[in-house]
């Protein structure tokens, strides 16, 4: 069976088209590698013993997009990661944003319906439920006001997919990542930030190996037990094994509704200082940190609702708060390895 992975060649994408790959699946891959590399097929083919379909096109050109999918006629499902995902950044260019996230997801759709193909994964964010009033978050919490243009196209992608479900012409899942850490235990994939990193886990890294002189820990007068803001930090292998459950639940029909929504997380939460006290323990390397303003638009704390995942998809993050700082941490020694042979 064919799966259509757009965004595959990046940081979740690339995962999960290992996973996939490991479950049988034949993938095909669309990314204009806008915001990774070609090098990461040869990495996927390393794990694997297999290179991936490639297409090389952006999803905003609409002729593109139906040429490849038209040409590709036994695809059975599509996994959508393709987007751009930096918050500051979409403040700063909200036109780019809706016009990448949602010309992108449109073009897909159109494309879907005229070639019959009818199940749908979409990655989403936590991002759409803001500081929730209950906690820990479920899918049914109402979902507030989006913190960035970033956060919107998660909310209007989530409503277009809806709408194009309730035609029914296709099935959906949703499934809401709260924070995806960490790298593939081979260290062949993995994230690759491009200039200076704006999540915690990839600064906290590159401080320890030398990159960055010290980490800004943005606020530690929140009201959290060491006052510094808490989430729900996921393993990005434990992530890809939900869309593997996701895809298998869509086409063995054993989904309950046609338009499905799933939390990704592990239903724990940590605070930035035990976040770094984790690094530190399992990397042996003291992290030079210090504490200033908070980040605008940062909430203080969520974490995520299981219980209907683990129910309903059977899946379950394994992974700890110390796997996921190894792994990341192995990573970075490993991308530090690799630019010295370079
Ligand atoms: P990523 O940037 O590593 O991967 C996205 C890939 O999509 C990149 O390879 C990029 O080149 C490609 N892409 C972007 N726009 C494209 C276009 N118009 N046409 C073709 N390819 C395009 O990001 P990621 O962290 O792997 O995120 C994957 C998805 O998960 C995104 O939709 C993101 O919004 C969502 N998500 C990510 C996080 C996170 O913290 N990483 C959390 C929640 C949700
Ligand atoms: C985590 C914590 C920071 C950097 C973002 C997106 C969200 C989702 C996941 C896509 C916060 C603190 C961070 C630093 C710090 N992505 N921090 N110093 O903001 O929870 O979520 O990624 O959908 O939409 O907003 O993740 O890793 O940036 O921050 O103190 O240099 O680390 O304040 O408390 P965030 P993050």
């Amino acid at each position: 069976m064919k799966i259509l992975v757009t965004g595959g060649t990046g940081y979740i994408g690339s995962h999960t088209v290992v996973e996939l790959q490991g479950a049988g699946y034949e993938v095909v891959i669309i990314d204009n590698l806008s915001n990774s590399n070609r090098e990461v097929l040869d990495s996927i083919a390393k794990i694997t013993g297999k290179y991936p379909l490639f297409e090389e096109i952006d999803l905003r050109n609409q002729k593109d997009t139906f040429r490849v999918i038209n040409k590709h006629q036994d695809i059975e499902g599509v996994i959508h990661f393709a987007a751009l995902k930096a918050v500051g950044e979409s403040v700063d260019k909200p036109l780019e944003y809706y016009q990448n996230n949602l010309f992108s997801l449109i073009n897909l759709l159109g494309s879907m319906r005229k070639n019959s193909i009818r199940n749908f994964v979409f990655s989403s964010s936590c991002t759409v439920y803001g500081q929730p009033d209950k906690l820990p978050v479920s899918e049914q919490a109402p979902l507030k006001k989006a913190e960035s243009p970033y956060g919107n196209t998660k909310k209007i992608s989530e409503d277009i997919i809806e709408d194009t479900v309730n035609t029914g012409i296709m099935k959906a899942i949703s499934l809401r990542y709260f924070n995806p850490i960490g790298a593939h235990p081979s260290t062949l994939i993995g994230e690759l930030p491009i200039g200076v990193p704006n999540n915690l886990v990839p600064y906290i890294t590159q401080t320890a190996i030398g990159i960055r002189d010290f980490l800004k820990v943005f606020g530690n007068d929140y009201s959290t037990p060491d006052g510094t803001p808490i989430r729900d930090y996921i393993h990005v292998t434990d992530l890809a094994k939900a869309h593997v459950v996701a895809v298998n639940r869509l086409l063995k029909d054993q989904f309950k509704k046609d338009y499905e929504i799933f939390n990704l997380g592990t239903g724990k939460g940590y605070t930035v200082l035990e976040v770094i006290k984790s690094f530190e323990k399992v990397s042996g390397t003291k992290l030079n940190y210090t504490i200033v303003e908070r980040r605008p638009g940062d909430i203080e704390k969520v974490w995520s609702d299981t219980i209907f995942a683990n129910k309903e998809l059977g899946w379950k993050a394994e992974k700890g708060i110390d796997d996921m700082m190894l792994s990341a941490w192995n990573w970075e020694l490993a991308l530090k390895k690799s630019k010295e042979n370079k």
